[in-house]
This record gives structure tokens, sequence and C-alpha cells, in this order.
């Protein structure tokens, strides 16, 4: 760490505490520059109202983007516990001082794991069972999230590690309001994964909690004490990895993660995908997720269309989710075959970016019929996550998305430290040609592996314009992730759409190998007469689906305008 920002560290949560009065969100103005400030103000986009008011108040105490991402992710991990995680993994996406970095902190299979260990796993029938992967301990990769914050904050924090962490330790004491979606998220893991009968204790931890009723969690709050004491070697090689490996066989699990898995387990410091589009620079997640790339195909493809098949398409008539459709399917197919941890596998990322591939991908688009599932290979030759976005007064910007998988991850909850862990092995292709819980089927490339990171969907994304951040985008939502992302930078930059109609408008979602079903959002379901219309085309509606909950910040000159979609229950702020 640079010895200017060692200086610069002080404490600052007496102050935090007293600056927590709040500016609603709206356009930004301010009084000029101070102390070097590029823009009037920050912002904040994170996915609910006790993250942003911490960040706000981390910001307003002096810390920077990263401080106030970490202190976002960690009081996440207390207010929004079916996503927001220390037992989970991530991605964090960095621009500062003119600079982009992206930090994996996504979680890894541990040592013991094998490519067929799923298939063990049968149901009363004798048929391999799909909930295997996302229930009990053995569901579990190595967590990321605790070492991902740390060694952020130790690269370019200001302000104490302690200090970024009090708000959270704070909520876990003093408890958090809980919401309807948190009740909703824990019925729905336990009525849809708890009768799988893998050994998971859910309910001894969640099971008192009540909408709109305050829910303290002790353990969790001494958890975070020992790590804000002893920094992130607490949780890899302390009391919380003892009481880690101990959840792995609590209750009879089969969890196999072990201290060496959590001592072995590293972040990776990568160059984020940088994609040319639109005058920009989209600064977006590399492999092991295949967020990046998907969205630099979709951009492309569309780039390439844009002045042919798209003329006179706006968003959401029945041409233009078709025309989409048919893109997505090209995408789909790519990441189902390429993609996996490129660690393990060599991702031709190169080739898939390729200017002419893309075009050539883009004139595969039937405009008028459907292209039959099986017709479309991969192209070259041969819930529950959550997501904020920051930008401080110096123009630096972090955009981070970080995930348990499913809400609650796989139910176990450590204890003795009172956090859930993750069911992030589903996101590897456990058993060939199955798709996993988001319905998207993997290759050889994305099989599971000793150490190996499951292959992501997940895209915290920064536009940069003449060296400068312009757009801080990102969301949950699985294999729909990229697509949602796309959909709203669609909507900014090639249809002028504000950025709160940007990201409000409906969206859509198709992918393979369900070649033919267009999938609708509960929050804005596809109207019956545009039902009608794709249907006549050949498409299957469906509304079996969840929303995606973007959180964007849009940088204009010394403006911040920061959105939180209406999907979710985040809270957008500016801070002066
Ligand atoms: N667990 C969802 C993702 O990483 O894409």
């Amino acid at each position: 760490m640079n010895s200017d920002i060692l200086i610069s560290r002080r404490s600052l949560i007496a102050s935090a505490a007293a600056s927590m009065a709040l500016s609603a969100c709206g356009s930004g103005s301010g009084s000029g520059s101070d102390d070097g400030a590029r823009l009037d103000g920050g912002a904040i986009a994170s996915s609910d109202k006790y993250s942003s008011e911490a960040g706000k108040a981390i910001l307003q105490a002096g810390g920077n983007a990263v401080d106030a991402a970490v202190a976002i992710a960690f009081v996440l991990a207390v207010t929004y516990p079916e996503a927001g995680n220390i037992g989970g993994g991530g991605f964090m996406n960095i621009f500062i001082e003119g600079k982009p970095y992206f930090v994996d902190y996504r979680e890894m299979a541990p040592a013991a794991a094998t490519s067929d260990m799923y298939t063990r796993f049968k149901t009363a029938d004798g048929k391999q069972d799909p909930l295997s992967s996302l229930w009990g301990a053995q569901a579990a990769g190595v967590p990321g999230t605790v070492r991902g914050l740390y060694e952020a904050h130790q690269r370019f924090g200001r302000l104490a590690w302690k200090d970024v962490l009090a708000p959270a330790i704070d909520l876990a004491d003093k408890g958090h309001v809980a919401s309807k979606a948190e009740v909703f998220w824990r019925d729905y893991a336990i009525t849809n994964f708890g009768s799988s009968g893998y050994p998971a204790n859910l309910m001894e931890y969640f099971g008192t909690m009540r909408e709109g009723q305050l829910f303290r969690q002790a353990e969790l709050a001494e958890t975070l004490r020992r790590i804000a004491a002893n920094g992130s070697d607490e949780f890899y090689k302390g009391r919380t990895a003892d009481l880690i490996v101990a959840a792995m066989t609590q209750d009879g699990g089969r969890g196999i993660i072990t201290k060496a898995d959590l001592a072995n387990y590293k972040v990776v410091w990568r160059n984020p995908l940088p994609i040319e589009w639109n005058g920009m620079t989209v600064y977006t997640a590399p492999p092991p997720s295949s967020g990046g790339i998907a969205l630099g195909q979709l951009l492309g493809m569309k780039a390439a269309l844009r002045g042919t098949l798209f003329v006179g398409e706006r968003p959401n008539t029945v041409q233009y989710m078709h025309l989409n459709a048919e893109m997505l399917k090209r995408v789909f197919a790519d990441r189902a075959e390429y993609l996996g941890d490129p660690g393990f596998v060599d991702v031709p990322q190169a080739r898939l970016l390729d200017p002419a591939y893309i075009r050539a991908r883009a004139a595969e688009v039937n405009p008028r019929e459907i292209t039959p599932t099986e017709t479309v290979q991969p192209g070259l030759a041969k819930m529950h996550t959550t997501h904020f976005s920051v930008v401080d007064k110096w123009g630096n910007a972090v955009s981070n998305t970080y995930t348990l998988n499913m809400g609650y991850g796989c139910g176990v909850v450590v204890r003795g430290a009172g956090f859930a862990l993750n069911d992030e092995m589903d996101d590897f292709a456990t058993v060939p040609g199955q798709p996993n819980i988001f319905g998207v089927i993997g290759s050889d490339a994305n099989a599971v592996a000793p150490g190996k990171r499951p292959l992501s969907s997940m895209s915290p994304t920064i536009l940069v314009k003449d060296g400068l951040p312009t757009m801080v985008i990102g969301t949950p939502g699985g294999s729909r992730i990229f697509n949602a992302v796309y959909q709203v930078l669609a909507n900014t930059y090639d249809y002028q759409m504000p950025l709160p109609a940007a990201v409000a408008n409906r969206r859509f979602h198709h992918q393979l190998p369900q070649g033919r079903i267009m999938e609708g959002e509960p929050f804005s379901p596809i109207p019956p007469d545009l039902a009608q219309q794709l249907q006549a085309r050949g498409y299957t509606i469906s509304t079996n689906s969840f929303d995606t909950d973007i959180q964007a910040i849009k940088i204009t000159g010394r403006d911040v305008m920061p959105v939180s979609d209406p999907r979710g229950r985040g809270l957008a702020l500016i801070v002066t």
C-alpha cells in the first residue's frame, strides 16, 4: 500500500455516524471542487437502504469508493443475508486514479472436489440428484469474499479496516428491520431445496426473522468483530476457519472444505476485459465470468446490425426481442462450449471478441424465423446475487457483484459464526448436459476440478470515456445478468433514454438450451398483445422468471446520477 494512503488513514466512525443525514437521489449539483475533487459529489446505488446509508457515511468521512464499497459489502452481509455475504464470493471492478483493476474473489472448488462428485448423489428413485450441488455443505465452494474485500482495501483504502467494518458490526448487534424479500427467499429456499434432506440449519438462525421486525445477529457481529481485529487471516486461518470446517460435517453434513482449502484460498488480481463500444471503453468482467465476453458479443453484434436489421426498431417491440433472442442464442452456445476458469482451460477470449467473428455471428441472425436450437453451434472453429455501484468525488469508481448463488446459499449457517455458506458448486457443469439452477449447460471447460472457480455470469462493469468513468453498472440474476446490463446500456446509449427510464424499462431474456422460450419478468410482464405477436413468431412465453436488480451510476461532467432499480429494495444516494 502506498505511504500516502497509510498516512491518510484515520478513525472515522464518530464523524460517519454524525453525518448519516441523507439526501434523496436527484441530479448532482454542488459547490465546486475541494481537495482535488473532480465531481460535485460521490454517489451510491446499492441494493438496500442500510448499505447505501453506510456507504454515504464512509464517503462523507473522507473514504474513497473502495472504502465505501468494502463497508457496503459487509453491511449487505448483515442486512441482505440472502445474497450479501461473507460466506460466498464475487468480483470487484475498480477504476481508481485513472487505472482499471479487477478483483476476482470467486469461490474455489475444495481440493477434494472431483468432476464426478455430484453424480454420486442420488434421489430415492436412483437418479442423479440436482439438489446435491445446491443444498447442504457439499454444495459450498471455498468462500472468497473476506479475502477479496481485504485485499482491495489494503491496496486502495484510505480509512482504517476496523472503521469500514464498523457499520456492519453495529447493524448485526443492534438489528435491522427485515424486509419482505429476506423472508420470501428464506421460505423459498426451505420449500424448494430443504426437502432434499441434505443437512442444513438455515431455520436455526433465520427462523425467527419476521417482515417489519428488528432482526439481530449477535454471532455474526462477533465474527465481524474478529475479522475487524485480525484481518482476513481470521476467516482463513483463525477461529472462523475452524468453525467453517466444523460446519462441513455439522448435523451429519458431507461438506469437504478443509483448513488447508481455506488457508490456500487466493484472490486473483486480473485485468478487466476492455471492450471498445460507442466511443467508450467498457471495462467488464473477464473469465471466470462469462459476463464480460457475453456483454461484448451482444454489444458487438447489435452494433454490427445497427445499420441493417435494427433500423427503425425500438426496445421491446416483437422484432427487437426476436433479433436479440437470435443474438443471445449465439452467446449462450459459445458460453456453454468455451468458457471456464482460465487457470484451468484455455479460454479463446480474443477470438470470441474478434470484430470479424462477431460480424460473422451477427450475420447468422435470422430476422424472420427462430433458429432451431440444435442448429446453433458454438461459433469458433473446431439466486442469489447482489450488486452495488459507488463513485467518489475524485471520480474513482467501484462496481461490485457478489453472491451466495441461490438465496441463503446452501442453507448451512456456520454454527458459532452466524453466516450462511454459498452453493456456488452448482455453477459448475456438475453433470454433463444437465442444466444448472439457472437452466444453462456447460462442457468440460466448466467441469469441477480441485482449486477451480465455477463459471459465473456476474458482470460488474465500468464504462470509461476520455479516461474518466462515465457509467458504473451491474446486477444480480445468474445467467440473466449480462443480458440485463446489455439492455440497460442499449437503452441509455443507443436509444438515449434517461438512466431512470433505461433501468425501469421492461426487460426480457432468452437463452439456450431453451431455444424457443421468451422469458418475461415479474416486474413488467410481457403484455398480452406483444405475447400474441411473439407466439405468432413461434416463441413460447415464460412467466416463470425473476427480476434482475440494476444498480447504476451515470457521470456527466461533474454531475452524478445514481439509479437503483425499482425492481428491488435498493436506494440511490448522492453524497455531497
Ligand atoms: N451464481 C451466479 C453467477 O455467478 O453467475
